[in-house]
């Protein structure tokens, strides 16, 4: 028998081999990442999210807009002509979990931030087709009503300084009086509001 026969008639330590060799290969692409300054610096610029805007971030992962909208622009000439400058790695290194998406059912929303005014996000997200009248994005009504606490905001923000998000003593003192009050709608437009700002092109 030959050793590749052996390998053949051997199920289990094929399956071992192969998962070697699967690991082996998917280091060999990953490691050298983590070691890369591009992939791990944050862009000239770029600021952790204000307790608000954070706020804002936790509703559009709790209402799922991620699972029709990316938040990443590819470089590819039709993008950055309809998004403006692709997305690079420094923009997402305060991003946890990130949310760059893999569906569009709607479009691209890295770059979304001040291209829209305020009031247009409030009347589009209480009912698109208002203002697009063969939208098919759902309506959140709910969040003009649901008014924030900010009772855990400060919690959020710790947690986020663990994870490598510069925010100081002061920033995570103070959040709660800044969050305090406003709607649901008023946090997920301002996070919509930041979106992709650190870095401007024209467009
Ligand atoms: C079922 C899929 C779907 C979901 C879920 C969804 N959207 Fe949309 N969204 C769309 C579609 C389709 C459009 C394009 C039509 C329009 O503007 O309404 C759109 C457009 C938008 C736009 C305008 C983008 C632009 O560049 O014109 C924004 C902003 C937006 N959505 C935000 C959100 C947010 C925030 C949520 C979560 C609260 C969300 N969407 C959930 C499908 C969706």
């Amino acid at each position: 028998m030959t050793k590749h026969e052996v390998v053949e008639k051997n199920i289990a330590l094929m399956v071992l081999l192969i998962v070697v060799a699967i690991s082996f290969g998917g280091l060999v692409e990953i490691v050298p990442l983590f070691f890369q300054k591009e992939t791990t610096q944050p862009v000239a610029g770029l600021k952790p999210y204000t307790p608000l805007q954070l706020e804002g971030r936790d509703i559009y992962i709790r209402e799922g807009c991620v699972g029709c909208h990316s938040q990443m622009v590819r470089p590819l000439r039709a993008e950055v002509e309809r998004y403006g400058h692709y997305s690079v790695a420094g923009e997402s290194v305060y991003e946890y979990p990130f949310l760059w998406g893999s569906k569009r059912t709607g479009p691209d929303l890295a770059r979304v931030g001040g291209r829209y005014s305020d009031e247009w996000h409030r009347a589009h997200l209480y009912n698109p087709r208002d203002l697009v009248p063969e939208s098919i994005m759902p309506a959140y009504p709910w969040l003009n009503e649901n008014t924030l606490d900010g009772q855990l905001t400060a919690r959020k923000m710790e947690a986020m300084r663990t994870l490598g998000v510069p925010y100081s003593d002061e920033d995570i003192a103070g959040a709660a009086v800044r969050v305090k009050g406003n709607t649901e709608m008023d946090a997920l437009v301002a996070y919509l509001q930041s979106l992709g700002t650190t870095i401007t092109t024209k467009r």
